[in-house]
């Protein structure tokens, strides 16, 4: 394993299982609103603590993004977190939520970490090297035809700009495909497709945390990862359309008459 590798596996272990023991006594736990729909725990940002301090200790000129904190450092080795992606199935007692560790160099995504405590599932990549789901090689499916395709999605749920498009997007995707599912973590929803589960992924408004590691474990898994105009700015502007190359195509075909100028924007 690549040592950064190594060390973000490392920090999402430690914060999952920090995360893991607290789904036990969420009555006790401190939880702020930070907008409409949009809440936080002390457990995020002990997570996103531990994370960091980790990440730190190993190579502490690095910089990070993180979701709670922000930025910091001015290093061309960047790493992406999401202490816990599915906070709200998190609060709810729901089992569903990772962490989500992605490490980019000079604006490369090259080490990427998704882990699900309460499955125990330790999703990895490095650019070049393959994704695996523990110690399994990951493939993306072999899906041809969009009418037998699983896809999964994200609801819109604390800005809704761009929910009129995303409804025409749904009902058109309900009626050509085999099923839709929103478990509630884009996280986890990208290292499924990385692992077979579903055929493609679309959500709007994203953030970088969100996808960064979740995207190369489907590159790396011979799947594609795009904006919904199928350009390669998804990271910049949140909107993201996955899947095995074949069901990506034609998802995005599906949505291209859908688009808005919003949901074409850079
Ligand atoms: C959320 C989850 C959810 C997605 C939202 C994200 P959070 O992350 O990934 O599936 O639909 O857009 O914000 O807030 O739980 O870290
Ligand atoms: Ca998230
Ligand atoms: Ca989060």
């Amino acid at each position: 394993m690549h040592p950064m590798l190594n060390i973000a596996v490392k920090a999402a272990r430690r914060a999952g299982n920090l995360i893991q023991r607290a789904s036990d006594k969420i009555d006790l736990l401190t939880i702020t609103k930070k907008s409409h729909a949009d809440f936080v725990s002390e457990v995020d940002h002990v997570a996103e603590r531990t994370i960091i301090q980790t990440l730190l200790e190993a190579y502490p000129d690095h910089s990070i993004l993180a979701e709670e904190s922000g930025t910091q450092g001015e290093s061309e080795y960047l790493w992406i977190i999401d202490p816990l992606d599915g906070t709200t199935n998190f609060l709810h007692g729901l089992p569903q939520f990772a962490v989500s560790i992605a490490l980019q160099h000079k604006g490369i995504v090259t080490q990427a970490v998704v882990y699900g405590p309460s499955s125990n599932e330790l999703y990895t990549a490095t650019r070049g090297r393959g994704a695996f789901l523990n110690d399994k090689r990951l493939r993306v499916t072999r899906q041809v035809k969009l009418s037998d395709s699983l896809i999964g999605t994200g609801f819109p749920y604390t800005r809704f700009e761009h929910l009129d498009a995303y409804m025409d997007i749904l009902k058109e995707l309900m009626q050509k495909t085999a099923g839709l599912r929103r478990p509630g973590s884009a996280a986890l929803d990208l290292a499924w497709t990385a692992a077979g589960r579903y055929d493609g992924f679309f959500e709007t408004g994203l953030k970088p945390w969100d996808i960064a590691a979740g995207c190369l474990l489907i590159t790396e898994s011979g799947g594609m990862v795009s904006d919904l105009c199928g350009n390669d700015t998804f990271l910049e502007n949140g909107h993201i359309c996955a899947g095995n190359p074949d069901i990506h195509a034609q998802l995005l075909k599906v949505i291209a008459p859908h688009l808005t100028a919003g949901l074409k924007g850079k």
